[in-house]
């Protein structure tokens, strides 16, 4: 039997007619002799009216489990006035059952599947059943968005004269990234693939063999630790250009988010989008990926603290380094608890100590209290804007991770406020910009090197070459993230295209030795030295955008089969054992 409609799409203007409809058993309703059914596909729901004296061979419908697939055939008609149902696209019809057939009879339900009920589930057995939950209106609904954005892309870059091309997801193993997934080679024993992070050397290589304009929906891997925001594989939207700036990536970029905008949500993006230096970004919000929908700015307090008795901060600021406040406002009444997060947040990021003042009934209550003179405290007063009720917090050390430590502190005073219904947020106000001019290097005192801020093929601003030897921190890279309400939605940069400057990188400014790079690199030096355009591009995260335009934070919600936090798949459960056959052919003992 093929149906004639979807369960959804029947309306007043589908009266009288005779239809036939496939779709799961939603609900059911005995009235004693009536049964009310509804029975759903994707498309939504409609009321199945079964009036079993008039058709006895219909009681089978009685008995019918929910989620259960049926067949039925019957006639549309108007619901009387007082049982139709405004707030269903449907409400106004029933469809009067006439012939039957339940096509698969379903268990009884792990979880009952609405919206409302599945929420409270917990997740671990959603997502073992998640070919249940993936049948919520909700779920689909987010399955669907995504399936638009990238829709949208495609149809975008298609017209912009990019070329779609799939790009080996097995690579090879390089150091500079981020932890990798190894695929041991039968063929070749004793050595390994790593799955993609992304398709970046091999885009490069397209655009030196003359392609001009790539994209893919490119699946990357990272064996990271899992977040909301974080997942082992996701998909990137990844381009790459040739001849081009850094302007005309941009404003590519930027056509391409005014498209989806459009065809998605059916908004317009004011474009060009705002250009945030690095450094005001963190100056201002103390992160790479401020939430700007908020002020809570932070304050440099440093000069006030100079010829402080309090030690701490006076000499930080000796040291060259900062004291940097900001305003919690109306948090003076946060409870211990309360402050303890604050102060656990600041130390995750490596704070020594989260120095504060309440300001309470005309009062300062602080531990540094007894260095605060009065000319200090109308200082402070001043530059803060301080009022009964806030609670001012403090950090000192070195520039960059003060910043980090108070943009921290910061979002978890707004994650505070919004709890007390004192702050709210519009999910629906998307802050969309960039954050430009990174340091090309950023120092890294563990290994006691420099390594690349982003990735090691990055172009440094043509301005700063001159510094690459002499002052390495100080070098900007040609990078650019792409960031929306405090996530980092993506991130790229106009490429190194001269076999000279990426050798010399790699092996004077990043300490790679000469062995190393030819084994790791070699290959892309030598590609650099037959005709390489100037080049760059982007990588957006799809998932990120599908969870942000779909107003969710997880983007386990937007991926058909998430992983778990610990990087399990509940439902097929992997990851599992090999067996000894399979260890033995791919040369592999356990220890
Ligand atoms: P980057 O590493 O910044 O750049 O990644 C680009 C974007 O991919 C998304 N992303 C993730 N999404 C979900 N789960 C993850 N584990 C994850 N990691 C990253 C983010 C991020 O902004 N090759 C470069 C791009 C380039 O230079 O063109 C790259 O991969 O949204
Ligand atoms: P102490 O004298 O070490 O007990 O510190 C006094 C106050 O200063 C405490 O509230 C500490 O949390 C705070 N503090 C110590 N070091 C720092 C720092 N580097 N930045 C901000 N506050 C600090």
């Amino acid at each position: 039997m093929k149906r004639t409609h979807c369960c959804g799409e029947l309306t007043a203007s589908d009266v009288g007619k005779d239809v036939r409809l496939v779709g799961w058993v939603r609900s059911r309703r005995d009235h004693g002799g009536l049964l009310f059914l509804d029975l759903g596909d994707r498309s939504g729901i409609v009321q199945l009216l079964i009036d079993e004296s008039a058709h006895p061979e219909l009681k089978v419908l009685a008995t019918v489990r929910c989620e259960s697939v049926v067949e039925v055939a019957g006639v549309v008609r108007l619901r009387p006035d007082e049982t139709a149902n405004g707030k269903l696209s449907t409400g106004m019809v029933e469809v009067a059952v006439e012939g039957a057939a339940i096509l698969s009879m379903a268990d009884p339900l792990p979880f009952q599947i609405d919206d409302a009920s599945a929420e409270k589930v917990n997740d671990e057995v959603r997502l073992t059943y998640r070919y249940l939950d993936l049948r919520r209106p909700r779920c689909y609904g987010r399955l669907l968005r995504r399936h638009k954005i990238a829709a949208a892309a495609r149809s975008y870059l298609n017209g912009n004269g990019f070329l779609e091309v799939e790009l080996p997801t097995l690579f090879k193993t390089t150091p500079e990234g981020a932890r990798e997934f190894l695929v041991p080679s039968r063929t070749n024993p004793g050595q390994f693939y790593a799955l993609a992070q992304s398709p970046q050397q091999y885009k490069q290589m397209l655009m030196v063999a003359g392609v001009e304009r790539y994209y893919s929906l490119a699946r990357c891997f990272r064996d990271e630790d899992l977040r909301a925001d974080r997942q082992p594989e996701f998909t990137q939207i990844d381009m790459e250009m040739s001849f081009v700036d850094r302007e005309d990536i941009h404003s590519l970029v930027e056509g391409l988010m005014a498209r989806i905008w459009a065809d998605v949500l059916g908004r317009e993006l004011k474009t060009p989008l705002e250009r945030v230096p690095f450094r005001e970004a963190m100056e201002r919000y103390g992160s790479d990926k401020p939430d700007r929908r908020f002020a809570m700015e932070l304050v440099d307090v440093s000069s006030i603290f100079t010829k402080s008795g309090f030690t701490i901060f006076a000499s930080a600021v000796a040291g060259g380094g900062v004291v940097r406040a900001i305003n919690g406002k109306g948090l003076a009444s946060l409870s211990q608890g309360e402050m303890k997060t604050l102060e656990d947040g600041a130390k995750s990021m490596g704070a020594k100590g989260l120095a504060h003042i309440k300001i309470e009934g005309g009062q300062w209550k602080s531990p540094i209290g007894k260095f605060l003179d009065e000319e200090t405290r109308s200082q402070l007063s001043a530059a803060l804007a301080i009022e009964d009720g806030d609670l001012i917090l403090f950090a000192a050390g070195p520039w960059e991770s003060t910043c980090s430590i108070l943009g921290r502190v910061r979002l978890d005073c707004a994650a505070l406020l919004r709890e007390k219904g004192a702050m709210v947020l519009d999910e629906n106000e998307f802050d969309l910009f960039w954050v430009v001019d990174f340091p090309l290097l950023t120092f890294d005192g563990e290994q006691g090197r420099y390594v690349a801020t982003h990735h090691p093929f990055t172009a440094p601003v043509d301005g700063d070459l001159h510094l690459l030897h002499s002052d390495p921190a100080a070098v900007r890279g040609q990078h650019y993230d792409l960031v929306m309400n405090g996530v980092e939605l993506g991130g790229g940069s106009v490429r190194i295209h001269s076999p000279e400057l990426q050798k010399d990188i790699f092996e004077n400014l990043l300490k790679i030795s000469a062995d190393s790079v030819e084994r790791l690199f070699g290959y892309m030096i030598r590609a650099f030295r037959f005709g390489a355009p100037p080049h760059g591009g982007i990588a957006l995260g799809l998932d990120r955008l599908a969870a942000m335009l779909s107003g969710t934070t997880s983007i386990r919600d937007v991926i058909a089969f998430p992983k778990t936090q610990r990087g399990t798949d509940l439902m097929v459960q992997s990851p599992s054992q090999a067996s000894e056959r399979q260890l033995k052919e791919l040369s592999i003992a356990l220890r």
